[in-house]
Formats: C-alpha cells, sequence, structure tokens
C-alpha cells in the first residue's frame, strides 16, 4: 500500500506498520547526492531541505520502497531492511537515552548476586578476539572485569589500555604509581584506607575507565573493594526519593590542587541522563571542596548526602578482592567505586595505574562483534 501527498510514509514490516515522516525520510536518503558514498556522511545541512515537504509519490516492490518528495521531485531508494531496522520508537525499551550508557544498558548487581567474577586471562584475550569482546562487554554490562596474567612488569597497564582504547594522559602523567610516598600528592600515595570513591571527580570529562594493575601486593591488607554505583543509586531511588532527587540535583565541587595543577568541576554525585535514568555517578569527599548553596540547601544536602554515603557502605553492596602480582582490574568510573584496605607499610605494595574512556571501549567492541558476525 502506498500513501501519497501526506507528511509521512507508512509501510507494513513483519506484520507492523511502521511511519516515518517525510522530513526524516529526506534527511536518511543514501543517495550518492545526499550521503558520501565514501564516508558515509550527509552531504547535505538540514537547513536545506525544503519546509512542509509531503511524500508525493511512493513505489514499494516489497524489497525497496521508492519515494518521491514534494516540493523539489527528489527521490530515495530505501530497502525494506533498512526501514524496518531503523522503525522509530526502537529505543523506548533502553529508557530512550539510547546511549548504552544509563542503567537500562546495564547489569545491575550485588555481590550475591553476581554469578561468579568476569574474569579473563591476558595471553587468551590478546590471542582470541572473541575472549576479549566478552572481557570487554563485562566492562559495559557489569561495570568491571579483572584480566590475570598480565605480566608484572611496569608500563604493562598502557599496553592493557591500548588493547581496547587510548589512554587518557592526566597531569598524573600516561601511567600513575600507587605506593607510598614519602611526600604524598594524594592519599591513594599511602597505606591509609580508602573507602569507596570515584577517581578525578576534579575533572569535566572524568575518566571513564580506570584501570589497576598490580605489580606486588602488600604483605598484609591492601584488598579491592568494589561496589555498583548505579545499583545503589537505583535503591535510593526506590527507598528514599527526595535523597535521591537531592544526590542527582545539587552540584557539589570539586578540586585538585597542587604546584603545577589546579583542577575544578562541579557536578551532583547522581548525574541523570536526559531521559531521567541513572548515568553517573562521583562520589569522593577527599577531594570535595566547601559547598556554597544557601544555608537551607546545604543543611538538605548533608542529610541527604550522608544518608547516601551510608547506604554505599554497606558491607553487603562490596565486592571484595585481593589483586596478585599480574591482576589487572579494568573498571567504568563513572559507576563503580573502588576501595581498598589499609596495608602494612613494611611490605612494598605497588599498582600501576592510568585512564582510558569508555567510547573507545565500546567502539573496539562495536567493531569486534561486527566481525564475529560479519
Ligand atoms: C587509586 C586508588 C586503590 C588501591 O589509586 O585511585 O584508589 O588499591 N587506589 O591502592
Ligand atoms: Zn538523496
Ligand atoms: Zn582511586
Amino acid at each position: 500500500m502506498t500513501s501519497q501527498n501526506e507528511n509521512f510514509l507508512e509501510i507494513g514490516a513483519g506484520g507492523q506498520m511502521l511511519r516515518f515522516p517525510a522530513v526524516w525520510l529526506r534527511d536518511n536518503c543514501p543517495c550518492a547526492e545526499c550521503l558520501d558514498p565514501v564516508s558515509g556522511q550527509k552531504l547535505k545541512d538540514i537547513t536545506e531541505l525544503p519546509d512542509g515537504l509531503t511524500v508525493s509519490a511512493v513505489q514499494d516492490t516489497g524489497e525497496s520502497v521508492t519515494v518521491t518528495y514534494a516540493p523539489g521531485g527528489h527521490r530515495s531508494v530505501f530497502s525494506r531492511e533498512w526501514l524496518a531496522a531503523h522503525a522509530l520508537g526502537g529505543d523506548a525499551d533502553t529508557g530512550g537515552d539510547g546511549d548504552g550508557r544509563t542503567e537500562d544498558d546495564k547489569e545491575l548487581w550485588l555481590p550475591a548476586s553476581l554469578d561468579g567474577l568476569p574474569e579473563h586471562s591476558w595471553p587468551r584475550y590478546v590471542d582470541e578476539p572473541a575472549d576479549r569482546a566478552s572481557a570487554l562487554d563485562a566492562v559495559l554490562r557489569r561495570g568491571f572485569v579483572v584480566l590475570h596474567d598480565v605480566p608484572a612488569e611496569p608500563g604493562m597497564v598502557l599496553e592493557v589500555a591500548g588493547s581496547f582504547g587510548f589512554v587518557r594522559e592526566t597531569n598524573y602523567g600516561r601511567l600513575f604509581d600507587v605506593r607510598v610516598e614519602p611526600r604524598p600528592g594524594n592519599l591513594a600515595f599511602t597505606s591509609r584506607r580508602i573507602l569507596p570513591h570515584t577517581d578525578n571527580p576534579y575533572r569535566d570529562p572524568v575518566p571513564t575507565v580506570q584501570l589497576l594493575h598490580c605489580l606486588r601486593a602488600a604483605d598484609d591488607g591492601g584488598e579491592t573493594g568494589l561496589v555498583d554505583g548505579f545499583a545503589a543509586a537505583a535503591d535510593l531511588r526506590a527507598t528514599e526519593r527526595e535523597t535521591f532527587d537531592l544526590m542527582a540535583r545539587i552540584p557539589v565541587p570539586f578540586g585538585y590542587k597542587d604546584k603545577s595543577t589546579e583542577l575544578r568541576a562541579s557536578q551532583p554525585l547522581i548525574q541523570l541522563s536526559p531521559r531521567g535514568r541513572i548515568r553517573g555517578v562521583r562520589f569522593n569527599n577527599r577531594s570535595a571542596q566547601p559547598l556554597r548553596r544557601p544555608y537551607p540547601e546545604v543543611v538538605a544536602f548533608y542529610t541527604a548526602y550522608r544518608r547516601w554515603a551510608g547506604l554505599l557502605a554497606g558491607p553487603e553492596r562490596q565486592l571484595n578482592l585481593r589483586l596478585a602480582p599480574g591482576d589487572c582490574l579494568i573498571f567504568d568510573n563513572t559507576r563503580v567505586m573502588h576501595a581498598r584496605t589499609a596495608f602494612s607499610a613494611t611490605g612494598s605494595r605497588h599498582l600501576q595505574g592510568c585512564y582510558a574512556d569508555l567510547d573507545g571501549l565500546a567502539s573496539t567492541l562495536a567493531v569486534l562483534q561486527r566481525e564475529e558476525t560479519g
């Protein structure tokens, strides 16, 4: 069936009627005049399309649909398969954000509900694309993965980051050493315990992926804890809506300062997507700066902040791991908080860390999956 002189096209596909606005079709025309055949990028600006576009003729062969527009008489040929794959409303089941970054595209966990750790072995990860894809998928869905058998040699953490993306260099360097320093500029470089936190909340954008590679374990202590911040935020929303709303609405100033650096960023502790879904957490009391909102808001903030922190500290939320030399933890720094217990300063515990980003990781995974299915 064809509809004519309407501002939309309606076709049947797979037992459903699909409707597409004329302007949408025209904007997505795949012809060589509209789409560069080499790069696949659009050649036309949105303002170049005529006002009041309608569909003036439709020719439907079953396999393809040819649409003619008025005014102008331009023609587009779409495969039915392409139209069905791009049906409108198709991202509704993932909250409508469609970027893979919100709670809707994650498997939220408590340690008790995780069926086994996502863990892989470096040599196999390097050799087998399917193994690599499964490890990267774990970072996107569960927020972390442990790679065993990464040679416990300085600098290897950069090679791990390079296996799926690009190192995000910062004022700490391309990589940073986590070990006890005589005059530590960051409490990470002491033997103190560190409670669950996300790294570098004083940057915008934050590094979205963090790696920690163990070169030497502590004689005693220095265990790692992980908390799923999205699962915790979803529970907070379900049980204490007002606390959740305050955490999502009040921007908190974070800062870091040393001789050569002065970083600031101000963001709420729970970040929501444009559709109101959980999309990020920032949590790091060490680098939080004095809040300067009006008095009643500050009072309300502290009540809510302490409740959120109390919920996060629940021992049932924390997955405890002991990184052995050669283990490299890769995690989503916008979601999973990390912690460590205090350790004996007599030993020579040594981790190396670096940052990378989720977009590059997701890209590497998408290309791997293209090769798998292609
Ligand atoms: C860090 C950190 C944890 C550890 O360096 O960001 O939190 O296990 N370290 O030392
Ligand atoms: Zn065209
Ligand atoms: Zn940290």
